[in-house]
């Protein structure tokens, strides 16, 4: 969302693109038409990273509750190394990279590997794309940094686009912080296929899945007392009435994250306050919401082995290796494409 807004850093390093498949905002419009019209309301999680949605995220990751960030920088700093080895890669490509902060260890490894390291980083939100180019340009001074402006399709269609110009060797792939964890099976086991369809043998993938968990914790990382994931939540309203010209009113909404165990995951919810009614100018619409009733924001799945393996099995990738957290509450698993 707003790809255009920010001056891209000059540097014969750096280029950010604005890559979709289709309009994003005409995708928002069919988004909203799909969920939210009536009851039970739901929208995707990708309408949530405007610039101050992307920023409230990146302080949800500084809550002392919200432990997926740090168990993953954790290993990551640990392993990297052995990440970036086992991986043989010359280039790493990030889906969802956002700030990029915990990447810098695997680019770190990367250029103590290769003498002319490659990035590849996407984000819906394209300010964050170049303030972390700009930053990742200062402390790294042979990596070279290109960014794809737009979702995980339309980065994985237009990553060819940015290919270096001896080619970028064995490729990295990396999908951190659980995200696939936003989609359902059928959905997550489409996007780990178009990954692997768009992998060549040598390429591998590194997947960083939150695992199940006791609930108190869980339901700690989504409640935070700071109130930084309600916030979170809310903004997701403004971002509606700025797109779609509606007239939410963030106050009356409440933010609740239940863990759903019959699913194994949680769902960021906002629950009206009281009746009212909302109207929209794009679509023209005018939503009637029952005090009590839930638009469903957010699915963030917490997987257990069996789920794993299942949609790797689906997706067609397979074991390389695997990075842990004590007790298994976080993963990191390197796949390869299996043989098609
Ligand atoms: C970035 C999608 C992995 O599901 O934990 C954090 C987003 N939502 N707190 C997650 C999020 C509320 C996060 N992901």
């Amino acid at each position: 969302m707003s790809a255009d807004a920010c001056a891209v850093p000059v540097s014969s390093r750096y280029s950010r693109r604005v890559v979709e498949e289709r309009d994003a905002h005409a995708e928002l419009l069919a988004d909203f038409r799909a969920g939210m019209l009536e009851p039970p309301r739901s929208l995707p999680p990708k309408y949530f990273y405007d610039a101050r949605g992307s920023q409230l995220f990146d302080a949800i990751c500084d809550t002392p509750e919200y432990y997926p960030t740090r168990l993953e920088a954790e290993l990551l700093e640990r392993h990297a190394d052995a990440i970036v080895e086992a991986s043989g890669a010359r280039t790493l490509f990030e889906l969802g990279s956002g700030t990029s902060r915990k990447t810098e260890y695997l680019l770190a490894a990367l250029e103590r590997r290769v003498a002319a390291p490659h990035y590849v980083a996407n984000d819906v939100c394209g300010e964050i794309l170049d303030e972390a180019g700009e930053r990742l340009l200062q402390r790294f001074d042979q990596l070279r940094v290109d960014s794809l402006c737009g979702d995980y399709a339309a980065a994985l269609g237009h990553l060819g686009e940015v290919a270096g110009a001896r080619g970028d060797g064995p490729r990295l792939f990396a999908f951190l912080g659980s995200s696939l964890g936003n989609f359902e099976d059928p959905e997550a086991a489409a996007l780990l296929t178009r990954i692997r369809a768009t992998m060549n043998a040598e390429d591998r993938l590194l997947l960083g899945l939150d695992r199940v968990k006791p609930r108190p914790v869980l339901e700690a990382a989504y409640n935070d007392a700071a109130g930084v994931t309600a916030a979170f939540n809310l903004n997701l309203l403004s971002v509606l009435n700025t797109e779609l010209g509606a007239d939410f009113d963030p106050e009356g909404f409440d933010h609740r994250a239940p863990f759903v165990q019959e699913y194994s995951r949680i769902e960021m919810h906002l629950v009206a306050r009281r009746d009212q009614v909302v109207q929209v100018s794009e679509p023209e619409a005018r939503l009637e919401i029952a005090a009590g009733e839930i638009i469903r924001t957010e699915i963030s799945r917490k997987f257990s082995r069996e789920a794993v393996d299942g949609l790797l099995a689906a997706a067609g990738l397979e074991h390389e290796a695997e990075w842990s957290a004590p007790e298994a509450w976080y993963s990191l698993f390197l796949l390869r494409p299996g043989a098609a």
